[in-house]
């Protein structure tokens, strides 16, 4: 079975997919799957790979043994469609056609799962792995996935939404609305992103402003929300249309809150309990929570499904879904399924299986 393993990509996110993919590019049962690796430069190039793993987590794939995919037809590996306005040059996306029997699109952020490489993807036939493209967009986009929680009766962050254009115009009147219905601290993001980038926890007004130019970077539309004093809890779940969460593990980050740094470059402080050390009655409740949500958007393939637990009530919010999580042999998402007794190498086995139903 030929696997297409698509990493990097445009989103700010682009390096922690080249770690992703790095990793299942070790993992996965080469016996069974022969791996064709694709990457996405950071400029939106598509070029085909040959060279070492090291160099994908590295960032110096793109400097090596590479060739454009438009440049190299004869291969027959892939047919290259423009798509668009051909002035864009190498930015033209190839559809991929023979040989690829399911792409693995190990991307995270806009351009990656949003729906955009999904919708790709559908137009071209091939399967893929995780979500479809309403599920892949509705989950990207905070807001959205925030109406459809709520209209389940799931309990979400109270949070106002402010657009970037309004931001430029009316600055003071939002910040008195925020002010009025929030205290500080309070959590500034861009409504589609991940990996906490953008992301500010604003302690007073000059903070407060700060972050929504620094959210407004990355999107134009911007969250402010509440600040819950918390525990972070997250349930993998996986499956298409009868879907399992796996236990839930609690991230506790090294930093105020669980950002880019504590993430993922933090020499391990930020530490992932699993399964996480809170009563089993809580426990069950996060994974049927986190099996409703997953269906609510229509998710399939894989999730991961983050809730803050708030210290004192004990009351569960759900936060968000990624539907392409973080996946080195050391994510959560897989960790979590390790722990529920699906080792890495297996869960790769199982989403790839999951695409081809
Ligand atoms: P991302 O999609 O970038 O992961 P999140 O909404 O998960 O964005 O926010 C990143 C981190 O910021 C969370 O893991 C948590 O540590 C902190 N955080 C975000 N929102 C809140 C909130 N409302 N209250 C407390 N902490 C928050
Ligand atoms: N967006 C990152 C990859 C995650 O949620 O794991
Ligand atoms: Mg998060």
């Amino acid at each position: 079975i030929n696997v297409g393993i698509i990493f990097g990509g445009k989103s700010a996110e682009h390096e922690v997919s080249l770690m992703s993919a790095a990793s299942i590019m070790r993992a996965i049962d080469k016996e069974k799957y022969n791996v064709i690796p694709i990457g996405i430069t950071k400029r939106g190039n598509w070029m085909m790979y040959d060279g070492p793993i090291e160099k994908i987590e590295n960032g110096q794939w793109e400097n090596i043994s590479n060739k454009l995919i438009k440049d190299r037809p004869e291969e027959n590996i892939f047919s290259v469609i423009p798509i668009g306005d051909k002035s864009l040059g190498d930015k033209i996306p190839p559809v991929l056609i023979d040989k690829i029997d399911v792409v693995f699109p190990v991307l995270h952020g806009p351009y990656g799962e949003d729906g955009t490489i999904q919708g790709l993807l559908e137009m071209a036939d091939i399967p893929y792995v995780g979500a479809g493209v309403l599920a892949s967009s509705l989950c990207m986009d905070k807001v959205y996935a925030k109406k459809i929680f709520e209209f389940e009766g799931l309990s979400v962050v109270d949070y106002f939404v402010i657009f970037k254009d309004e931001l430029e115009k009316n600055i003071k009147d939002y910040i008195s609305a925020v002010e009025k219905n929030f205290n500080y601290p309070v959590f500034i993001k861009p409504a589609n992103l991940g990996s906490s980038v953008g992301i500010t926890k604003a302690h007073n007004r000059d903070e407060l402003i700060n972050g929504l130019h620094e959210a407004a970077k990355y999107d134009r539309k911007i969250m402010v929300e509440k600040c819950i004093e918390c525990r972070e809890i997250e349930c993998a779940v996986l499956g298409n249309d009868k879907p399992k969460a796996s236990v839930v593990g609690e991230i506790i980050p090294s930093h105020e809150f669980y950002d880019y740094e504590a993430k993922y470059f933090d020499d391990g402080k930020s530490k992932m309990v699993i399964p996480a050390d809170i009563p089993e009655e809580i426990s069950d409740k996060i994974r049927k929570i986190a099996v409703k949500a997953y269906k609510a958007l229509e998710c399939s393939g894989l999730s991961r499904v983050d809730f803050f637990l708030e210290k004192g009530t004990n009351k569960i919010y759900i936060n968000e879904i990624n539907t392409m999580p973080g996946f080195t042999k050391y994510s959560m998402y897989p960790l979590l399924w390790q722990e529920t007794g699906l080792p890495y190498d297996k869960l790769i086995d199982k989403l790839i299986q999951l695409a081809l139903e």
